[in-house]
């Protein structure tokens, strides 16, 4: 999508107006640009019953030239960003290229530059599908929509910065879309590498390292290599890195991905109806991945780091079993309750790593428990951390951007249950179901470093883990999406590191 902005004047193919409720005459500049004819028609429709300014509801005037669409947007007073947002994306999913490519959106009295974005935002993460596996006609090819977002000229300068950078962030969400939604036939653990190494390719602020087998056994990643082994695509660890050369004696942020390519569960295989869209395992390394071109594309002058800790995680004569006990790169040891508890095992390995590259945070993603989806449904991803700060920092990162981030506990209790093997220092799965997000959560935090601290002492780096199972995939109602990944936390991450 080409977005720009103007002042009121041309008319478009399609012509959005937004409309508040209780407004019971056509938005100023509703008009503009439209013949005389036109005009008496949609002036007249902008006062008509069909239009109730209800969030959503919106009413459609053919004219000649270009088809003009009022959309309610609920009250002034009472107009958010989520709001503006959803009614843009929900409002772009209706649009049919029959009518032209050139959309309009006109921003009466009553709009902040910001809701504008948002609107605009909106329709930018909707405008997404994922087709490359399927031959459509090229009748049916969409060459793109053509946006011009259309308000009074004092919001211009504002407007014209801050809708190229969201669609700059917009890149990033939907190439870990894109990364979510492939299959796992076509993505696999060194396939995720290859397209890090391609994409990293002639841009000269960043750098990406990939250890392949051969380098994790040297390493001695067998957190790893254990889920990984049971597969013929061997697993691998890919390490970004951009503007390597900047703040080099200082402290940066570090996020790690889980990036399980497939999870069938392993030996403890998955039931059929818990397994088929299990491609998306892999979602917090496309996060990771997305992150990175979000960073990159709006310009973001500072170092960051991510790792991905990918693998397959398949059944097999050389899979891992449950009772195994695994020597992770942390020195500690596992012993394997569930090998569908994989997850945590390949990010233990990247969580000790991220310590070592001297973090100001580490922030590790992971479609890591059913359990979370079942305390927080798909609204909100689990927001766990060893430090109130980074907490809060997420949680309102998260608020900011409307993808929610919600708290939930790290008690003592939890990291007790995880530390009760008999047989090894930490075990991968919990004592019952209960409290299966928590467990999980408290299993990695024995996988975070601690350091020096300024006052001699020796404190554990600040971390935070986002569960995001029930976020990354078909949000029903997350109107940004039609279907499948999400690209979710790529514009939350951004927005933390940018503005945080
Ligand atoms: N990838 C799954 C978690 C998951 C479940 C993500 C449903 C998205 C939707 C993870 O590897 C897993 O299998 N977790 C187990 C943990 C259990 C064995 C301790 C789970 O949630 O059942
Ligand atoms: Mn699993
Ligand atoms: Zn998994």
């Amino acid at each position: 999508m080409n977005v720009s902005c103007a002042n009121f004047n041309r008319t478009g193919d399609v012509m959005i107006v937004p409309v508040f409720k209780g407004v019971d005459k056509a938005p100023n500049n509703t008009t503009v640009g439209l013949g005389r004819g036109a005009s008496i028609a949609v002036k007249a429709a902008a006062t008509s019953e069909g239009i109730s300014g209800k969030v959503g509801k919106s009413l459609s005037v053919w004219t000649k030239n270009c088809t003009v669409i009022f959309v309610g947007i609920g009250k002034k007073e009472k107009l958010t960003h989520k709001i503006a947002r959803d009614t843009g994306a929900k409002i772009l999913s209706g649009l049919s290229k029959d009518l032209g490519s050139e959309i309009v959106v006109r921003f009466t009295s009553g709009w902040s530059p910001e809701n504008m974005t948002a609107f605009a935002e909106g329709m930018m993460l909707r405008d997404y599908v994922f087709d490359k596996y399927q031959k459509t006609d090229d009748e049916e090819k969409h060459n793109g929509w053509k946006l011009e977002c259309q308000a009074h000229e004092r919001h211009l300068d504002y407007l014209t910065n801050s809708l190229k950078s969201a669609s700059l962030v917009v890149t990033g969400v939907h190439l870990a879309r894109d990364l979510a939604n492939e299959p796992a036939n076509h993505l696999y653990p060194e396939e995720f590498g290859r397209r890090a190494l391609d994409w990293a390719e002639g841009k000269d602020n960043v750098e990406v390292e990939v250890w392949d087998y051969a380098r994790l056994k040297k390493e001695g990643m067998e957190g790893v290599i254990a889920v990984g082994k049971g597969s013929f695509r061997k697993p691998c660890m890919v390490f970004f890195r951009l503007n390597p050369d900047q703040q080099k004696d200082q402290q940066v942020p570090c996020i790690v991905g889980k990036g399980i390519t497939f999870d069938t569960g392993g030996i403890s295989i998955k039931p059929t109806q818990g397994m088929w869209d299990m491609k998306y395992d892999m979602h917090g390394s496309a996060t990771v991945f997305g992150l990175f071109q979000a960073l990159w594309a709006t310009g973001y002058e500072g170092r960051v780091n991510g790792i991905t800790c990918m693998a397959e995680n398949m059944p097999s004569a050389e899979a891992y079993r449950p009772g195994d006990v695994i020597d992770t790169y942390s020195g500690k040891t596992i012993e394997i309750f569930s090998t569908d508890a994989e997850g945590r095992n390949v990010l233990s390995d990247g969580l000790w790593k991220a310590a070592e590259l001297n973090p100001s945070y580490i922030i590790d993603l992971a479609t890591l428990t059913g359990a979370c989806v079942v305390a927080l449904g798909q609204e909100a991803s689990g927001l766990w951390s060893n430090d109130d700060r980074l907490r809060e920092k997420i949680h309102h990162a998260g608020n900011s951007v409307d993808e929610l981030a919600w708290p939930m506990p790290l008690l003592p209790a939890f990291e007790k249950e995880m530390t009760s093997s008999k047989f090894a220092d930490v075990r991968n799965g919990g004592k019952g179901r209960y409290g299966g997000a928590n467990t999980a959560a408290a299993f990695l935090k024995q996988f975070i470093q601690e350091r020096e601290d300024e006052n001699g002492g020796m404190s554990a780096i600040p971390w935070a883990h986002l569960d995001i199972a029930g976020t990354a995939w078909n949000v029903d109602t997350n109107y940004c999406v039609a279907h499948g990944g999400t690209g979710v936390h790529v514009r939350t991450l951004h927005h933390l590191i940018t503005q945080g």
